[in-house]
């Protein structure tokens, strides 16, 4: 059984796949092949267009009860009853039995979030999710999050890799049990030609994509790094049989620098 970070009693595979921009044929083929080879935590949502075939892949494997699915609802559909809408569109997209992690995409300033977690707790109790988390959150909405929800929330999915210092809202998830799970854990690709993470990998008989994301494991942090590739799904999995030593964490955060951040935080959908 592959490992797992427990939250408030739900359990998330500590390596997962990412899905965003994964779509079609490919899409499924990969999904199935990755529960294959081991995987069972896949990662979707409404925006990336793809959960029909996230479910197909899921249902092709055979192991639908042994895979942990996530989608996150879109940010313009936070108010209650579009996102009782869009929760009931997605399940029937991924024609699965039910969603196993839920996530609020990226927040969204317009809609009071006790109305969209009141939302989402009723979906979770009405059947449509095992358990409910956050996206996208910082440590002062993670704060506004836990007190007015009445359903636990299990983990904020956030950017993490070397290259970005995470360490406030990471120490915020662990204050209140959530687990954190790193979004673009190899950067995007970048850690492939980074030469600490290649000469440490060395070390270890491992590339320097796997010795990025062994950092974030060795901390607790769920992964789940996307690839089109099916030889890259071995590897982006092979990352827990060897740890690196306290020295070797060190330096690897110190990768981190002040431009590390990929996704623009900033960033928000158009709201109207
Ligand atoms: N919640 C959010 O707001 C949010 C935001 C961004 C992402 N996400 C989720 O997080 C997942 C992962 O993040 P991401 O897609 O941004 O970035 P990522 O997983 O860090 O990197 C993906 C890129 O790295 C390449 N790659 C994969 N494995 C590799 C390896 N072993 N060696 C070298 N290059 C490799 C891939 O290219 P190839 O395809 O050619 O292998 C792809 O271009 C997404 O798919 C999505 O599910 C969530």
């Amino acid at each position: 059984m592959i490992q797992a970070v427990e939250a408030k009693g739900f359990r998330i595979p500590i390596v997962g796949l990412g899905t965003w921009t994964l779509g079609g044929r490919d899409c499924a083929r990969l999904v199935e092949q990755a529960i294959r080879i081991g995987y069972r935590h896949i990662d979707s949502a409404q925006m990336y267009g793809n959960e029909r075939e996230v479910g197909e892949g899921v249902r092709a494997s055979g192991l639908r009860d042994e895979v942990m699915v996530t989608t996150k609802i879109q940010p313009t559909l936070l108010a209650p009853r579009d996102l009782e809408r869009s929760v009931k569109e997605s399940l029937a997209q991924l024609r699965l039995d039910v969603i196993d992690l839920l996530l609020i995409h990226w927040p969204n300033p317009r809609v009071p979030l006790s109305e969209t977690l009141g939302a989402m707790a009723k979906m979770k109790r009405a059947g449509y999710a095992r358990a409910i988390g956050v996206s996208n959150f910082t440590v002062a909405l993670l704060d506004e999050a836990n007190k007015v929800t009445s359903e636990p929330l299990v983990c904020n999915q956030v950017e993490c890799h070397p290259y970005l210092d995470q360490d406030k809202v990471i120490a915020a998830c662990r204050k209140v049990g959530m687990a954190v799970v790193a979004y673009s854990p190899i950067a995007r690709g970048n850690a492939k030609g980074d030469k600490l993470l290649e000469k440490i990998g060395k070390a270890h008989g491992k590339t320097a994509a796997q010795t990025c994301l062994r950092w974030l494991t060795q901390q607790g942090i769920v992964v789940i790094p996307r690839t089109s590739k099916i030889e890259r799904l071995k590897e982006n999995f092979s990352i827990l049989d060897f740890d690196l030593s306290d020295a070797e964490m060190r330096e690897i955060a110190g990768l981190a620098s002040r431009g590390g951040r990929i996704v623009d935080w900033t960033w928000s959908p158009k709201w109207d």
